[in-house]
């Protein structure tokens, strides 16, 4: 298993499945419960891992679309400005989105594309995130299905990055030496 050296491990990857396993059982349920479908929708590149794990713990016929995002600069990013790099494939009219997200920062991402999708037609509008980062939130953002909290820390693996690279780690650690990296 690559497994770096400067990354200490903050979550393993059997707590990790765990974990997943739980919320797709949670959202099979509550979706079931509405007489509703969930239509995935993967916040990319960080959602990748977590898309692919937990639609399978997912007992309904889901379909999935896929986003991706960048944020601006620091000094606009105060502001909510979120630049959609990839849109959808598909419309979302009377659809049940369901963001499937990495981590929840600031909350401005997710602000920003809850608001976009109501106004696209959405019938209704969820999150799942596997991380949230209380401590660093600009933006309330509810979300309803959370896998873990974390402290203010810069975390990789399990889709996130650290300048492109760590993604494929299993587990979510912290880089512990940023120069090394
Ligand atoms: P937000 O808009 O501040 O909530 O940030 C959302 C995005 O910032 C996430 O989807 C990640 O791509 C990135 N991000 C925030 N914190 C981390 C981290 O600790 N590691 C890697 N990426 C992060």
């Amino acid at each position: 298993m690559f497994d770096p050296a400067n990354v200490s491990i903050l979550i393993p990857a059997d707590k990790i499945s765990e974990r997943v396993a739980a919320l797709g059982e949670q959202i099979t349920a509550d979706y079931k419960a509405d007489e509703r479908v969930p239509h995935l929708i993967c916040v990319l590149k960080g959602g990748c891992m977590f898309l692919s794990d937990l639609m399978r713990s997912v007992h309904l016929p889901v379909t999935i679309d896929f986003i991706a995002v960048s944020s601006y600069g620091t000094e606009t990013a105060s502001s909510g400005e979120v630049r959609m790099t990839k849109d959808l494939d598909q419309s979302l009219e009377g659809r049940d989105v369901l963001f499937v997200e990495d981590i929840v920062d600031t909350g401005l991402t997710l602000s920003y594309l809850t608001d976009t999708f109501r106004r696209r037609g959405a019938r209704s509008v969820k999150i799942a995130a596997l991380l949230s980062k209380p401590a660093r939130r600009k933006v309330e953002v509810p979300i309803d299905y959370v896998g873990f909290e974390i402290p203010d820390e810069f975390v990789v693996g399990y889709g996130l990055d650290h300048a492109e690279r760590f993604r494929n780690l299993p587990f979510i650690g912290v880089v512990t030496d940023p120069a090394a990296v």
